[in-house]
């Protein structure tokens, strides 16, 4: 169990990193808070206006989740990995250095789901892919992967997964909750949109 717990700390501390704050603000785009939906992950680095700021905050905020999952793999176990790879996406959502007022999640649950069932990681991001590009709005493809994921992980037999896609789907729809407001009074901006 401690070791469970260093693995935890680990994630979380991984997850933190706000990659899409640190970016906009080393590349100089403005104060994300201040931009879009004033949240910090790749949707709303786009309406900076830069795609390799947007790219690189995707390909980071994703890879943190990964690289947690891998790491406490290789080093401790399955049970390791998907602590791991929970607290990162925590970290993510709930990061100390931003008095708590993290990220969605979405980014960093592809990652770590790519990295501990990939089958079920690349159906969640086909379905991701699939409902965005239908929609053309970002939160609707997160809502649509994080709902399906529980299913994903059913059909891929991800059997010890399940309990954990049911809890990062939860959470992703608690963190989208000012999304689906605007989704239902048809006020979503589409992607790339301020
Ligand atoms: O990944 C977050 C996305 O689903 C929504 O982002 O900025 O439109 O709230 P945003």
């Amino acid at each position: 169990v401690p070791l469970l717990l260093l693995w935890a700390v680990i994630g979380y501390l991984l997850g933190s990193i706000p990659f899409g704050l640190v970016l906009t603000r080393a590349m100089g785009l403005g104060n994300l808070r201040e931009i879009g939906s004033g949240n910090i992950g790749t949707t709303n680095v786009l309406r900076t206006g830069s795609k390799a700021a947007a790219a690189l905050t995707l390909l980071l905020d994703a890879g943190k989740g990964a690289a947690a999952v891998l790491l406490a793999r290789a080093l401790a176990g399955e049970d390791a990995a998907q602590i791991a790879g929970l607290l990162a996406f925590l970290g993510h959502c709930f990061p100390v250095w931003l008095k708590f007022q993290g990220g969605k999640g979405v980014a960093t649950f592809l990652g770590l789901m790519l990295a501990l069932a990939w089958p079920v990681g690349l159906a969640c991001c086909a379905t991701w892919l699939f409902a965005a590009l239908l929609s053309r709005i970002s939160s609707m493809g997160a809502l649509t992967a994080a709902m399906a994921s529980p299913f994903w992980a059913v059909a891929f037999s991800f059997g010890s997964g399940v309990a954990l896609t049911i809890c990062l789907a939860c959470i992703v729809l608690w963190r989208h909750g000012a999304n689906i407001g605007r989704i239902r009074a048809g006020t979503e901006p589409k992607i790339g949109q301020r």
